[in-house]
């Protein structure tokens, strides 16, 4: 792999992503690894990343001069950047100039490798204090800034290249092809990180641990467990049982998508649970979103140990347990609980990820390298549908944290109508796949007076909330369409009775969180 070593900014995971876009495999690691322990990992090439820290700040965390000795390519980026000049015997100081956001460079090199083909003036991404400004002895100059006399170098004959700016930030013009002149020319790596390899990789992976042994997986609906579930299937056919449990908290159609798509589209069996009754009961009267997660929560691993009861019965013929859960884990929960930083409980968040240990199972986990886009292409490579490979988002205690109040049928009802507007109504208008995700929210103990005809309607709103993000981490309202806007709320307050107004949420995340519960 490409290590990129995360020296404590946001940026990593962003590097670690435009790597893989350029079709080459690569993991985070801690500035703290040892440099044997990068060694030991096979690196093919070492990204170093930004960093919150000058260079000169007490604590600040240091690149081992013997990285360089290694024969690894290396590539500095921002904080990186200056700690590889310090290292190998550059000039970093504090000037006190700062440079922070969009900024122009100058390529100082026609001969350039890292900047071979783009133009002598073009505009980056920067964010430092600190400046090199002399480049270690066998290293050319190759581009500057008014307040980075070097802002890029490179010493393509021992494979050591830097940047003063962010080029895995789409601000910088050209930062995607400054990183390929890296990876390709600099660090001489093939692009063969692809989907289809990836299939290969993971089904190979998915045999040798499971063997002949019979594997379980939770679906959700959602794209993760459905592509965690094609791969192993893939790998091993029908030793593997699906389990979708039918809340009565799902939308529209999903639970026929599942049922008939999804299984045309991989032969997986499947065993669906109707425990809608047991849900709705359960959930009966019950107002706070911190209440109702953990019901469902609850329910839902029960249901659940019961299915797998099941499925452990009807294989117990051949005289086999089921041995392996599949979980659609992905990098970045990977990444981040590795972190081990202790963050506050905002929301009880319920997957099928929360399942608790005593269901005996081992783990199999194909998707714990990859992030969500290249989930989503791996599931088209895998030929599912595309409704479910660009399936925004879906929480799962489904509609239930989406009624502000308390959930019942009837309730279930208006909000499912008017969701499939809205989905039908975005699907149309093409921007799905601009937008994070677009939770449809009932407030249902709110009313509000209104006209319809000639008479006086009091009917309850219902919210957009469209949101556009990276990782659901944070995320910014996004700005749909007025005429879409218009589009859908006439169609609600036309179709669905009980609504007569429709609102738009435009909290970015801080302070909002996605949903509403
Ligand atoms: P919030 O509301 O915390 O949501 O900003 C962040 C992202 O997580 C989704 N979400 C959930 N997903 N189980 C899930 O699998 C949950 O309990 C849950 N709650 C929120 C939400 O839709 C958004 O994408």
């Amino acid at each position: 792999p490409v290590l990129v070593v995360d020296f404590g900014a946001q940026y990593a995971q962003l590097i670690a992503r435009r790597v893989r876009e350029a079709n080459v495999y690569s993991e985070i690691v801690p500035s703290s690894m040892p440099v044997a322990e990068m060694l030991a990992k096979d690196p093919a090439a070492v990204i170093l990343s930004g960093g919150p820290s000058s260079v000169y700040a007490e604590g600040a965390p240091q690149v081992d001069p013997a990285l360089f000795g290694t024969g690894v390519p290396t590539f500095g980026i921002c904080y990186g950047f200056q700690a590889m000049a310090q290292a190998l015997g550059g000039e970093v100081a504090q000037t006190g100039l700062s440079e922070f956001g969009g900024t122009r460079i100058t390529v100082t090199s026609e001969g350039s490798t890292l900047f071979a083909g783009t133009p002598e003036k073009q505009t980056v991404w920067m964010s430092h204090g600190d400046a090199v400004h002399r480049a270690p002895d066998g290293f050319t100059v190759v581009a500057v800034s008014d307040g980075a006399p070097v802002a890029g170098f490179e010493d393509t004959s021992r494979g050591l290249a830097g940047v003063q700016f962010h080029p895995e930030v789409m601000h910088s013009e050209h930062g995607q092809k400054v990183l390929e002149h890296f990876l390709y020319d600099i660090a001489k790596l093939e692009p063969t990180w692809t989907a289809s390899n990836v299939i290969d990789e993971q089904v190979a992976a998915i045999r040798a641990q499971v063997g002949d042994g019979l594997v379980i997986c939770g679906l959700s609906g959602g794209v993760d467990s459905a592509v965690a579930a094609a791969l192993v299937h893939k790998a091993v056919g029908d030793n593997l049982t699906c389990v979708f449990v039918d809340h009565g908290l799902l939308r529209k159609g999903e639970r026929e998508q599942v049922e008939k798509d999804y299984v045309a589209a991989t032969g997986i069996r499947l065993k669906v649970v109707d425990a809608v009754d047991r849900f709705l009961d359960e959930l009966d009267g019950v107002v706070d979103p911190e209440e109702k997660r953990k019901t469902i929560g609850r329910l839902f691993i029960r249901v659940f140990e019961d299915a797998a009861r099941e499925v452990v019965e009807e294989a117990g013929a051949h005289g086999q347990q089921v041995d392996y859960l599949v979980q659609g884990t992905l990098y970045p929960d990977v990444v981040e609980s590795g972190g081990g930083t202790g963050t506050a409980n905002i929301k009880s968040h319920h997957n099928v990820g929360g399942l608790p240990d005593d269901l005996q199972f081992s783990l199999v986990e194909p998707l714990r390298t990859l992030f969500k886009d290249e989930v989503r292409a791996v599931g088209a490579e895998l030929g599912l549908p595309p409704e479910m490979v660009w399936r925004h988002p879906f929480p799962g205690p489904g509609l239930a944290i989406r009624i502000v109040g308390a959930v019942s049928r009837d309730r279930l009802a208006v909000l499912r109508e008017a969701d499939a507007i809205v989905r039908e109504e975005t699907a149309a208008a093409g921007v799905d796949r601009d937008i994070w995700q677009l939770p449809v929210v009932l407030l249902a103990d709110v009313r509000s007076v209104g006209v319809q005809g000639d008479g006086r309607t009091y009917g309850h709103p219902i919210v957009l909330r469209p949101v556009s993000s990276e990782d659901a981490m944070t995320a910014d309202w996004s700005r749909l369409p007025y005429d879409l806007l218009a589009r859908i709320s006439t169609r609600i307050t036309n179709e669905v009775r009980e609504v007569n107004r429709v609102v738009l949420d435009i909290t970015s995340k801080p302070p909002g969180t996605i949903e509403w519960e």
